[in-house]
């Protein structure tokens, strides 16, 4: 199977890491749209042109035959366009795992960190509206801009990102917030400084397993044969911390820097 995915930068990454762990026999063409991020502050017309112009790339140089949105931001801008358009593809997006949340909470207290594009999304609106009802949930929503920018950066434990998440985590902390839904695929990059700043146990949401989950289902009803080697080409737009990149994955990843034309 071929595998194209695709986020503004390292945050897919996050999904990649999970997909390790159970994808076999594929080939993954990662692309970092170095060039535009970060997506969250962008207007959902631009998001949605980067990642037509990015799936039609991966379609065109690598006959993919699924395709993941490892971005929350462009999902809810995109999916249902690139749906429409690749009817024949398979298309998972990646959306905050307020369910799950909304499961796993015992103070009934919920904190939802997002860039702010997701936030302001119908899709999240929809996704919330939907789920409320089925529990007694307080939800704390906090959009989080220029944390994509830190850690795009490097600065995953750096003083200036401990401020900002010192700021944003306060309220969740004052008012036992027990489950954090990270909202878009950079964050988990920061985990480990959003347990520290909330100073309790806490469950951190993504949903890089469940993912792996869905693509082998539908890769599988669509042939894919679970087994042999996993190959990881990633391709920046511009300008990518290679540092961080190995930070992620670990084991060898080839590197290369691409245009895609519009
Ligand atoms: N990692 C992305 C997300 O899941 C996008 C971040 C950005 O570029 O603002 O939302």
């Amino acid at each position: 199977m071929k595998i194209g995915i695709f986020d503004s930068g390292l945050g897919g990454l996050t999904v990649v890491q999970a997909m390790i762990k159970s994808v076999k026999g594929a080939e993954i063409f990662y692309i970092a749209d170095t060039k535009n991020a970060p997506y969250g502050e962008k207007t959902p017309e631009q998001i949605l042109q980067y990642s037509l112009d990015i799936t039609q790339y991966l379609i065109d140089l690598h006959q993919i035959d699924a395709l993941i949105v490892a971005c929350n931001t462009a999902t809810s801008a995109a999916i249902q366009h690139l749906r429409i358009c690749y009817p024949s593809l398979i298309v998972i997006g990646t959306e905050p795992g307020i369910k799950p949340a909304i499961e796993l909470t015992t103070t009934g207290k919920v904190g939802v960190l997002a860039t702010p594009a997701t936030l302001k999304g119908d899709k999240y609106q929809q996704l919330t509206d939907s789920l409320s009802s089925q529990k007694d949930v307080v939800l704390f929503e906090q959009a989080c801009p220029g944390l994509v920018e830190q850690i795009e950066k490097g600065e995953i434990h750096s003083h200036s990102t401990k401020m900002m998440l010192e700021m944003w985590l306060a309220p969740m902390r004052e008012n036992s917030v027990d489950t954090i839904v990270l909202g878009c695929t950079h964050y988990p990059l920061v985990g480990e400084v959003i347990e520290k700043v909330m100073q309790r146990d806490l469950n951190l949401i993504h949903t890089g397993e469940a993912i792996a989950k869905r693509l082998l289902t539908l890769g599988q009803e669509k042939g894919h044969v679970n087994h042999g080697d996993l190959k990881i080409t990633l391709y920046s737009t511009d300008a990518i911390n290679k540092k961080i990149v190995s930070y992620i994955l670990e084991e060898h990843t080839e590197v290369k820097q691409i245009a895609i034309q519009k």
